[in-house]
């Protein structure tokens, strides 16, 4: 008997991104498609300017320019179209959507305190879900989530205004807001590219942890090809705002096609790197191929 496989929990078919600029279109995402299982984590990759904020906005209904337009044949969330046609100017969040973004000092309310902030997600994540919160189960849930996020001062932590935290205890915070209230999937937009790369680590790896511990799918839009693969199953590699390449993580090196994903892969440092003179640069490795395919015909 053939196994049928699940049915997707984000579908999307030729999703189309433009901008209104000085009166002229610019396409910023152009024909992306792909299905997304449940529990499932994929990477999102390319160079800047390449559509993946953009695309993943979209995804999480953050997508607020009054400028931008999104067309497609097909956006489904959970079995329900996702309304991405018409974007409003206050962004539209979708039960069951989370997202993290780069920056958690921007992310957060500077002026209010982090259990305040924490506490308003709790409640208003309970009202949605028609379920009675009181005050004293809102703070331990509170205090579990942040717990839950390794920050275990959580007395303090709840008192602290965001800009007396250190950029990992931010974004953990960001982490536990976006958790709370138990999303099936996370978009996490470049969640680590404000931190150093043993925090980058730690971040990812309770990203990981958290979403696979309650089976939210995660969307991980990086810059970062070396560190995604050590994460996702699946890597989306973007530029120019298309998808070029569409690969399991654990194959890419035999499955990528596209010379700009070989490219990706080849600036990655290694062990071996220290023994070269300078390290491989993107433009460098385009040069190379040119050359070797000129000396080749
Ligand atoms: N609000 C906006 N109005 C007009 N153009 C925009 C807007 N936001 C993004 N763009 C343009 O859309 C294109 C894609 O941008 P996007 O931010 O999605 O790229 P990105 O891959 O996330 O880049 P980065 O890695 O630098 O974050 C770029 O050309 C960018 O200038
Ligand atoms: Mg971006």
């Amino acid at each position: 008997m053939t196994q049928l496989s699940p049915a997707p929990l984000l579908s999307f078919d030729n999703v189309n991104i433009s901008y209104r600029v000085h009166g002229v279109d610019v396409t910023a995402v152009s024909g992306v498609s792909f299905d997304l299982a449940p529990g499932d984590r994929m990477a999102i990759v390319g160079e800047s300017g390449s559509g993946k904020s953009t695309l993943s906005m979209a995804v999480a209904g953050f997508l607020s320019a009054p400028n931008a337009t999104v067309t497609h044949d097909r956006a489904m969330f959970d079995g329900k179209p996702l309304d991405r046609t018409v974007i409003h100017r206050v962004a539209r969040r979708t039960p069951g959507l989370s997202m993290v973004f780069q920056d958690a000092m921007t992310s957060l309310d500077p002026v209010w305190s982090v259990g305040s902030q924490l506490l308003n997600v709790l409640r208003s994540e309970a009202r949605r879900a028609g379920r009675r919160l009181s005050p004293a189960t809102a703070r331990a849930e509170a205090h579990l989530w942040l717990s839950r996020v390794g920050l275990t001062d959580s007395d303090r932590v709840m008192k602290a205004r965001p800009f007396e935290l250190s950029g990992g205890m931010r974004q953990r915070v960001m982490l536990a807001i976006a958790l709370c209230g138990k999303p099936r999937l996370l978009v996490a937009d470049e969640p680590t590219s404000a931190l150093d790369a043993a925090l980058s680590r730690e971040v990812m790896e309770l990203m990981v942890q958290l979403t696979e511990e309650s089976g939210a799918a995660l969307i991980i839009v990086t810059h970062d090809i070396g560190l995604c693969l050590d994460y996702a199953h699946r890597v989306l590699v973007m530029s120019k705002g298309r998808v070029v390449d569409d690969v399991d993580a654990g194959a890419i090196e035999s499955t990528a096609t596209d010379p700009y994903t070989i490219g990706l892969l080849a600036c990655v440092p290694t062990l071996d790197s220290v023994h070269l003179a300078e390290l491989p640069t993107l433009e460098a490795v385009r040069r190379r191929a040119i050359a070797e395919e000129r000396l080749a015909s």
